[in-house]
């Protein structure tokens, strides 16, 4: 990975083209636009990487992140996520395998970054689960479960690291169906754990995987088949065989449809570390993940199969070369068959945008891309004219809905240590707002700029990117108040009453929306309770 060149690629201008993309490339049906959801260290980068092998789209194991020093090449440029060796910002990954393109959306690990990852989640059509066999599902995986759930994401379970000693696979299995409350069908199945892990066996296609090598042993007669008894020892046969029995008649077969609908998960076990079983996961992706699905709008669903073009803007990323304090909008494509060059109407500012420098991103580079179908994620070079929950369109003036912002949950004073950049201050501010970063709220009195963010690692990433991109030093002070929401009234003159009455309470967010901010919930409900015409979100949707 030359980070060097990463970040010169970024003016685009000098990107090559990837005439080749075109090749395979037909139309959206052979999209699989995905995320891996999981909690921190279940082993997603690991994962990633490994499909991102099996995708020939890196040559060799350790190119996405080099084991020893913490480095992760995938977004490497920001300090921060170099000092704490965490993933702080999301990226696109495409790469292609029999003929299917997949566009995997990466999302932050981490528990504090949700708002970005909540974001790429409306950008997909699927995701991975990961869990960690030895730790079964962890609680930054059932919140993300809980975002897919909302949006009728469907989901293929990898319970991971069964080269190690876990949990047992019932309890994994009956944990995610009394948990998620969701239909689990073992897929693939482990042969032994931890230091008696001898493979996995794929119920469906009765293929034996075995461990330590890359041989996979077909046994036409499933697991009635006298020759399973040859290849495995006594003891682990007679193991494996009573354990797959009950799981193929203790739960449910794999049904496609109830997948695609979001009721029904298959799962595989495997390993990513040992690249075990991820080629059935690839596979099965390959073969039932949806398709782009019609995206909601304010005219209705949007359908991949339209002629025009259309896509919205999932996340901003500022600053990807900090030499030309660019910004990079991330569009996910809805219908239509995009060309390089076109004109697409941008629905917020009702002007046009010539996209000419349209970005591809796969594992290690960036390049020029000539086309682009619904599911494709595409980065556009822009100096602030786009913003998360924009819409492009080809001459239609529908605007795609659904793509939520949260009520922050840790809410800080800025002190601005030189009052003399206030300027890159108030600039740092609204670009890093814009990314979905932070949160930013004006008090009705007084100044102060309040940020809001959901977890308080946040606020260092705030803070070292605010000193190393705009060159203004803060820190935060604790305010009065832990919780925020947005209010709303049928009745204008209602809120602007309310407002006027609770004016040390009210805030306003960087689209000049009234906020209501107090110390805890028992103040929120006292307050709810004495004002029943005011509605108070706790989400809002980005306009
Ligand atoms: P994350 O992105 O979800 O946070 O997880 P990551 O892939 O970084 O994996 C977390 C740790 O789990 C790593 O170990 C990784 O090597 C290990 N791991 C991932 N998959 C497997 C697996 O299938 N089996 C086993 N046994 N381990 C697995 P680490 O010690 O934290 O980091 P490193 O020193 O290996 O880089």
């Amino acid at each position: 990975f030359d980070l060097e060149k990463f970040l010169v690629s970024a003016t685009a201008d000098t990107l090559p083209t990837r005439a080749n993309a075109s090749a395979t490339r037909s139309d959206h049906t052979t999209r699989r636009t995905f995320a891996i959801i999981s909690h921190p260290d279940a082993g997603k980068t690991t994962l990633t990487e490994k499909l991102l092998l099996a995708g020939g789209a890196i040559e060799m194991a350790g190119a996405v992140r080099s084991k020893g020093n913490g480095r992760r090449a995938k977004s490497d440029w920001m300090d921060i996520e170099k000092n704490r060796g965490i993933s702080v910002t999301s990226s696109v990954m495409t790469f292609e395998k029999h003929g299917i393109t997949f566009n995997l959306l990466d999302t932050p690990g981490h528990s504090d970054f949700s708002e970005d990852t909540y974001r790429t989640l409306t950008a997909v059509d699927s995701a991975i689960m990961v869990i960690d066999a030895a730790k079964g599902i962890e609680a930054q995986t059932r919140k993300l479960f809980e975002i897919c759930r909302l949006r009728d994401i469907p989901i293929v379970t990898f319970i991971n690291k069964i080269d190690r000693e876990g949990l047992d696979p019932f309890e994994l299995l009956d944990q995610i169906e009394e948990q998620l409350a969701l239909t689990v069908a073992p897929v693939v199945w482990p042969v032994g754990q931890g230091g008696l892990f001898k493979g996995c066996y794929d119920l469906a296609a009765n293929d034996f995987l075995v461990a330590g090598s890359d041989k996979t042993v077909h046994f036409e007669g499933g697991l009635d088949d006298p020759g399973l008894a040859k290849v495995m020892h006594p003891d682990t046969y007679a193991g494996f065989r009573d354990a797959a029995e009950l799981a193929a008649e203790g739960y449910a077969d794999f049904d496609p449809v109830a997948y695609r609908q979001g009721h029904l998960t298959p799962v595989v076990f495997g390993s990513a570390l040992q690249n075990f079983a991820v080629d059935r996961l690839m596979d099965l992706i390959a073969a039932h993940a949806p398709a782009p699905r019609p995206q909601p709008s304010d005219k209705g669903p949007i359908a991949p199969e339209g002629d025009k073009v259309s896509g919205f803007v999932f996340k901003v990323q500022a600053n990807m070369d900090p030499k030309h304090r660019d910004r990079v909008a991330f569009v996910r494509f809805c219908s239509g068959h995009f060309k390089r060059g076109m004109k697409l109407d941008h629905v917020r500012s009702a002007k046009q945008l010539a996209v000419s420098n349209p970005i591809y991103f796969f594992a290690q580079e960036r390049a020029l891309t000539e086309e682009a179908f619904a599911g494709d994620v595409i980065g556009i070079p822009n100096h602030g004219t786009l913003r998360v929950g924009d819409t492009l369109t080809e001459g239609e003036s529908f605007r795609f809905t659904g793509l939520p912002a949260f009520a922050p949950e840790v809410l800080r004073r800025v002190r601005l240590e030189d009052s003399m950049k206030l300027k890159q201050l108030r600039r740092g501010l609204e670009d890093l707002a814009e990314e979905g970063l932070v949160q930013v709220f004006r008090s009705s009195i007084g100044s102060d700029w309040i940020v809001g963010v959901v977890g308080p690692l946040q606020l260092d990433v705030l803070a070292s990117r605010i000193a190393g991109e705009y060159k203004a030093d803060v820190s935060f002070e604790p305010v009065p108040f832990n919780v925020a929401r947005w209010i709303r009234c049928e009745n204008e003159s209602t809120l602007q009453a309310f407002v006027k009455d609770n004016v040390t309470h009210v805030a306003r967010d960087r689209d000049e929306r009234p906020v209501y901010l107090c110390r805890d919930e028992w103040d929120l409900r006292y307050i709810q309770d004495r004002n029943k015409d005011i509605v108070f979100d706790s989400t809002r949707e980005i306009v």
